[in-house]
């Protein structure tokens, strides 16, 4: 398993020891959130945040856009330090294009999937999209409780996948904790997105590696 922890539940007034940790420990990537107060009802930070962060964290960045118009950001993206670009199926009516595009700028194209968006409106693009990231809460915050019906679209995933021969990873977000992760990890999930179950711990690399394992 891949393991992504969220930032959106390190100390944000002062990262470095927990990027430090992040370095030092078995994560594979380092999630990060951004949100415009419109669509979702917060505010987390920007790209002057993410630029600060990117240069200190030796791990690819795998950013989670809960922004309406992601199409307008993506040179900004590209520019402070993202490996991959998740953008919401929600929030792109050209999605075939923002995908396109995210391409051209130089990252891998994650497509973000709401608790309520079917799985299957992703046939006719997931053959061009790296990752499909599924929300397992309702964006915007951290530390909200699993939503089971998450099991089901990861497995409805899993094969749309292997049906259409695309090769994209399947990322779930939210809620995530050993016991969901197993769940997730049996019904075919490629990498897992933590915060509070990592960042809330007395030892967040123990939690990373628990998660590694499953
Ligand atoms: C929520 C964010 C998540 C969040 C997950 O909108 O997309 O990445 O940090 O937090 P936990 O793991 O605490 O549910
Ligand atoms: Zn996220």
């Amino acid at each position: 398993m891949k393991v992504s922890p969220s930032l959106l539940s390190a100390n944000f007034a002062n990262l470095t020891p927990d990027i430090e940790m992040i370095n030092s420990s078995d994560a594979d990537y380092l999630h990060i959130d951004v949100m415009d107060g419109v669509f979702v009802p917060n505010i987390s930070f920007g790209f002057p945040v993410m630029d600060a962060v990117s240069k200190i964290c030796e791990k690819p960045l795998d950013v989670h856009l809960m922004i309406v118009e992601p199409d307008k950001w993506i040179s900004q993206v590209r520019d402070s330090g993202a490996w991959l670009m998740n953008v919401h199926y929600e929030a792109c009516t050209h999605l075939n294009s923002t995908v396109a595009r995210i391409h051209q700028a130089g990252m891998k194209a994650g497509v973000t999937l709401n608790p309520s968006t079917p799985v299957s409106l992703l046939e006719d693009i997931i053959q061009d999209v790296d990752l499909v990231l599924l929300m397992s809460v309702n964006p915007g915050f951290g530390g909200q409780p699993f939503i089971r019906n998450t099991i089901k679209k990861t497995g409805d995933l899993r094969r749309l996948i292997e049906r259409s021969g695309s090769k994209a990873l399947i990322e779930v977000d939210g809620g995530v904790n050993d016991k969901t992760g197993k769940e997730l990890a049996e019904a075919g999930a490629d990498i897992l997105v933590a915060g509070s179950y990592i960042f809330g711990a007395p030892d967040p690399k123990e939690r990373i590696r628990l998660l590694k394992n499953l």
